[in-house]
């Protein structure tokens, strides 16, 4: 297995580009089961997510090439309708095929994806809102089907007990940009990734409205068309890096960004002490010199990312004074603060939702173990900072999103590599 060796203590200097968004290629790729012709994406990032959701897409029969950095999808000759549970239980985001199917082929038979580390999340908003379109859904043997006359605009509320779903509002837009009538999806998800989506089926001959605010309109299309299109940068990848700045009193610049989906991540660093300017694509992180503790809430967008909040939570663990940060969104999402503590945090769990952090002077390396994605990101910032060796183990989380997170972070001044592990966990 591989894992991180880091020897923190260095000040991250110098620029980093930020890669495409993950969350937002996800569903534009499982999209394109939508569409008839071939369509090209650009600056489609290369971690292992984007490679799963293709191996789901080709099971399907789409085909799909890179030429150089660009991927050509195309789903005119697709042979099935079924995901299966070995790919769908790698990736929870292979259920963004099932809205697609079913709009286009009027049925779809995708896996359950089951619960993951960040806790149990289900998928019944996914489904009320298929239901919504006229789809009749069942659930058997670990599968949810799904068959349609053809699907029927319609009004549909998309607000769960944690708030409004992205996964739901992007699976019913994908699904209604292709059905006879209107549908109006009311307390849409407003994520960035969201607004992507809308523009690139859009640019497809789809007609979207109001993506990006609680109200989203679709008008039904018959078929819609191939086009060129390029993906939104990563606003997680490029708040990672500027908090990466941060934490190791660095000067870093974030290039190929977009400061406007980081505003609430951007004032809390400002509220933090730190000096941050932007243009229109970079942020620059001047080294730290005074910071304050923080009261932080993650939630939807715009609210501050619950995405940021494991890196953060490893800031505000080396800043003086008692932080506190509250989760809203996931069940399980401190999963990673025992790991952390093992490095020397200070952080209590109240319950399930909100940590109290006390400031340490220093944190010490130690072997970790990743639990998920962005948790495998607060140890790496963690162990940029500790004194002496950090392993981190079970980076194959990182890599999900990351591509080569290690080289970037080099580039930095990081002492970082990659090394293969047998004994690993
Ligand atoms: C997306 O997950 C992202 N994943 C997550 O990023 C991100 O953390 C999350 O949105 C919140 O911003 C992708 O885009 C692939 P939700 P998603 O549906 O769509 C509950 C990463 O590392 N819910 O907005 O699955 C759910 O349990 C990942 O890139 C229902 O109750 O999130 C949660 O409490 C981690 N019923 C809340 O809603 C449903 O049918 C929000 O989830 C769906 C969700």
């Amino acid at each position: 297995m591989e894992k991180f060796v880091i020897k923190g203590g260095i000040p991250l200097k110098g620029s980093v580009e930020i890669s495409g968004a993950k969350n937002a290629a996800l569903p534009i790729v499982a999209s394109c089961l939508l569409i008839e012709k071939p369509v090209l994406l650009k600056r489609i990032p290369k971690g292992n997510d984007i490679f799963t959701m293709l191996k789901v897409l080709n099971t399907l029969g789409c085909k799909s090439s890179w030429d150089k950095e660009n991927l050509i999808l195309d789903a005119s000759n697709i042979t099935s309708t079924e995901a299966p549970y070995d790919l769908v239980k790698k990736m929870r985001a292979s259920y963004y095929v099932l809205g697609p199917l079913t709009a286009r082929f009027n049925t779809a038979k995708v896996s359950l994806p089951g619960g993951c580390a960040l806790g149990q999340r289900p998928v019944d908003l996914h489904i009320k809102g298929l239901r919504a379109l006229g789809a009749k859904v069942e659930f058997k043997h670990g599968y949810v089907s799904c068959k349609a006359k053809r699907l029927k605009g319609e009004r549909v509320n998309l607000k769960g007990a944690h708030g409004s779903s992205v996964g739901a509002t992007i699976n019913v837009m994908m699904a209604a940009s292709i059905s006879d009538g209107i549908t109006i999806i009311e307390e849409a998800a407003m994520e960035p990734e969201i607004v992507d989506v809308a523009n690139f089926l859009n640019k497809c001959g789809a007609n979207i409205n109001g993506m990006g605010t609680p109200i989203i309109k679709i008008k039904g299309k018959k078929k819609l068309h191939g086009t060129e299109y390029s993906i939104i940068p990563d606003r997680i990848e490029a708040g990672t890096f500027i908090i990466a700045s941060v934490i190791t009193k660095g000067n870093v610049t974030v290039k190929k960004c977009q400061p406007e989906h980081l505003k609430t991540l951007i004032n809390l660093l400002k509220e933090h002490g730190v000096d941050i300017h932007k243009g229109k694509d970079y942020v620059s992180i001047s080294p730290l010199k005074n910071t304050k503790p923080l009261s932080i809430q993650a939630g939807p967008y715009p609210s501050f990312s619950t995405d940021l909040q494991p890196p953060m939570v490893s800031l505000l663990s080396v800043t003086p004074g008692n932080s506190t940060v509250v989760e809203t969104i996931f069940d399980n999402r401190f999963m990673y603060v025992p790991e952390l503590t093992r490095l020397g945090a200070d952080i209590k769990l109240i319950d399930r939702y909100t940590a109290i952090i006390k400031g340490v002077k220093q944190l010490s390396g130690a072997p970790v173990m990743a639990s998920d994605i962005q948790g495998s990101t607060a140890l790496i910032l963690a162990g940029l900072i500790a004194k002496g060796e950090t392993h981190i183990a079970r980076i194959y989380h990182t890599d999900r999103r990351y591509v080569q997170i290690e080289k970037k972070l080099t580039k930095l001044g990081a002492r970082i590599e990659r090394v293969t592990d047998p004994h690993a966990p």
